[in-house]
């Protein structure tokens, strides 16, 4: 295990009507940016309630709405503006990771001379920003209580995330009831997507780091339970609430630190969004499986790591790890087809052309050095391929 340093400076709030904890925002400040995204908030109610306790405490509201699912560098720069003339206090987001991601960019685009798009390609130029808050929407993401920001710049194909101790929230809350209302579609994205990241700190080669392996498949099994509950029954208060903890535990840096993960499929996914705009979760889940069978084949001494996922996560038996790990991929692909009904090619999800996958293959590997099994651009133009 490499040494670490992990902090959370996130107070949470969970659970039903902590919203109510709004009224601390008034310590920061007199002027707050809101930030959603394209209604959702306003015809599920949240967005009166959160204006109501504002109101009460006295903190007055400029809004920036209408930011895009993968956020667009051209709303962060709208919203920095905002800030900076405004003389803001303090950005609260109300919604999925989307809106967050830009609220964190505009943050620290309001404490910076030069353009946001700076902050998005070069993480060291963050080294401030204004208070963040969140009252998360979605289950999906993570960014409610961790260091990263994902922004695009669709005229370039560009999608990048961007990471700086002060994109980390103040203060986030969590309301499982306010994720009732999310539709099928992102339900199982989200889910998809918690799970990538699980699996993008799982899979890792640096022995010795069972603190985070353990956690990390008790988290995949949450997620794995409560998905299916959480389509069927949208109300369902623990499915919400476990797939909601469990999102946010994924992503900030409890399984992470110490086992020094390159991230891979995420990568391979970003540049999908940025070429296609699709829906994250949704590429993932696509790639996830085809991603595990090209590895395994690349590197054969992989079946052990597979085949630990496919007992401890799964609970298959068996003495022979290739087919153990043979088998808890493709219980990995059903799961996320059949119980969760995501798209199972590119294909479905509107991509019809093999045009950009070399140079979408060339910047999913830039920072390929540290991967589970290194990949070069060929190779995830094979895996793009065998997702076709
Ligand atoms: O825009 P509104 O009207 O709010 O509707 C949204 C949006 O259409 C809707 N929605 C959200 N909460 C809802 C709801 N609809 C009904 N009821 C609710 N309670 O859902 C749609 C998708 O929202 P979005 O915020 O885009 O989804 P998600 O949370 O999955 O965020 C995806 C973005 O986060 C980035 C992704 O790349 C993508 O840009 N990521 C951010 C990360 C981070 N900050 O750590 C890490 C991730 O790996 C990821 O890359
Ligand atoms: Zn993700």
């Amino acid at each position: 295990m490499y040494n670490f340093r992990f902090s959370i400076p996130t107070t949470i709030y969970f659970g039903k009507g902590q919203i109510s904890h709004l009224s601390e925002l008034a310590k920061y400040g007199s002027k707050a940016l809101l930030v959603y995204g394209g209604g959702s908030i306003k015809r599920n109610g949240i967005y009166d309630t959160a204006m109501k306790i504002l109101g009460d405490a006295g903190v007055r509201v400029t809004e920036l709405s209408g930011v895009e699912p993968n956020p667009r560098i051209e709303t962060v720069r709208k919203g920095v503006q905002l800030c900076k003339t405004q003389s803001i206090d303090m950005v609260l987001a109300i919604g999925g990771g989307s809106t967050i991601d830009c609220a964190k960019v505009v943050a620290a685009g309001a404490l910076y001379e030069g353009d946001a798009w700076d902050l998005v390609i070069d993480p060291v130029k963050i080294t401030k920003a204004l208070p963040i808050f969140s009252v998360l929407t979605l289950s999906a993401t993570g960014s409610e209580m961790d260091a990263f920001a994902v922004i695009s710049d669709m005229t370039k194909n560009e999608k990048w995330g961007t990471a700086g101790d002060a994109l980390k929230p103040t203060m986030s809350v969590l309301d499982p009831t306010y994720t009732f209302s999310v539709s099928k579609k992102q339900t199982a994205a989200g889910t998809a997507d918690m799970m990538s990241h699980t699996f993008e700190s799982y899979f890792t080669k640096e022995p010795g780091c069972d603190v985070q392996a353990r956690f990390a498949e008790g988290l995949l099994k949450t997620m794995i339970k409560y998905g299916p509950i959480a389509l069927a029954e949208p109300d369902n208060y623990d499915a919400r609430a476990n797939l909601m903890w469990a999102a946010s535990h994924a992503i900030n840096g409890l399984i992470a630190d110490g086992s020094k993960p390159a991230w891979c499929v995420h990568p391979m996914e970003h540049e999908l969004s940025a070429f296609y705009d699709i829906t994250h979760g949704e590429g993932l889940a696509i790639l996830t499986p085809v991603w595990m069978e090209f590895v395994l084949k690349k590197d054969p001494s992989t079946a052990v790591n597979f085949a630990v996922y496919g007992r401890n996560v799964w609970g298959i038996s068996g003495d022979d790890d290739m087919e153990i790990a043979e088998e808890a991929i493709d219980r990995t692909r059903k799961f996320f087809t059949e119980s969760m009904g995501l798209p199972a090619n590119l294909r479905a999800v509107g991509i019809h052309s093999d045009e950009h996958f070399k140079v979408m293959a060339e910047k999913a590997t830039k920072g390929s050095a540290g991967f589970f099994v290194p990949l070069t651009s060929a190779d995830v133009v094979e895996i793009y391929k065998a997702a076709f």
